[in-house]
């Protein structure tokens, strides 16, 4: 699979018939991502819009994050990646950070069971260091466990990710391991990343009109199609990942080559 991404490189996608065909229209099942990440942003302002506090919008970006998941399994798309919490996220106010680590703890205890009868595999990428409280690490690890066999599609959670820190990290295993600078190459640092075996995101949405990256997975989306959405996180539904793909497939990958 490799960085070539999903155009044509994907296993054909297996249409579930769990949506409307409508909703599908226009869609190349042999064109379909094989990896698409997300940026989660927008919830506070879901939130302020509703004059309902933040941490109101990050619940309810649970129901936006189940529909993207059950969207990428009718599509066939392999790997999902969602950014949960940065490595710069622990900036915010000390409630709401607590909030998210709490919310993120129950949603995996919610969650784990239907997403793993779905063939979904949960991983995460990023940190553990030790402002990520116990309990949260213990939920990650069951999850991960209760998982590990599955094969339908990878959700990737980033917590506590940052795509420079990622890099600091793969830069530290690299002196640790003694590597010679000669020997330092694309190869040897991707084997060195949270997770060497997942292919580069074929595309990146990003919800709430922010144009920006945010430190999500820098060295991985070098050649990543980016689509942006004024969709606030809470909103975003499967039909909106469809139209990203949609778009998506309306562009043209060259990776630095020319059109044949
Ligand atoms: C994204 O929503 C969720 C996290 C970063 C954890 P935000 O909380 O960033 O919402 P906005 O961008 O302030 O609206
Ligand atoms: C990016 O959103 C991080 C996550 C979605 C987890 P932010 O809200 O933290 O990013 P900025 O501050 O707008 O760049
Ligand atoms: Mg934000």
């Amino acid at each position: 699979m490799g960085n070539q991404g999903g155009a044509g490189a994907g296993a054909p996608a297996r249409w579930r018939g769990t949506v409307a065909d409508v909703e599908l229209d226009g869609i190349d099942p042999r064109r379909v991502p094989v990896h698409i990440g997300c940026v989660m942003d927008g919830n506070g302002r879901w939130a302020r819009k509703r004059g309902l506090p933040r941490t109101e919008g990050h619940g309810a970006g649970e129901e936006a994050l189940f529909d993207a998941v059950e969207g990428a399994l009718d599509l066939g798309t392999r790997w999902l990646t969602v950014y949960a919490f940065s490595t710069e996220n622990w900036k915010r106010p000390v409630d709401e950070v607590r909030y998210l680590m709490k919310f993120n703890e129950s949603l995996l205890l919610r969650r784990r069971d239907e997403l793993n009868e779905r063939g979904v595999r949960i991983r995460f990428a990023g940190r553990r260091d030790w402002r990520v409280p116990r309990r949260l690490l213990r939920r990650m690890d069951e999850a991960l466990d209760l998982t590990a066999h599955n094969r339908t599609m990878t959700l990737t959670i980033a917590f506590n990710y940052g795509g420079r820190a990622e890099i600091v990290d793969a830069v530290r295993r690299l002196v640790a391991d003694g590597v010679p600078a000669d020997k330092v190459d694309e190869k040897a640092i991707r084997s060195r990343m949270y997770l060497p075996d997942m292919p580069d995101p074929d595309l990146v949405i990003r919800t709430s009109g922010e144009f920006r990256i945010s430190n999500f997975l820098l060295w991985e989306l070098a050649y990543s199609e980016l689509v942006f959405t004024d969709v606030l996180w809470p909103d975003f539904r499967r039909a909106n990942l469809f139209e990203a793909v949609r778009e998506y497939q309306r562009r043209d990958r060259r990776y630095g080559g020319l059109d044949v």
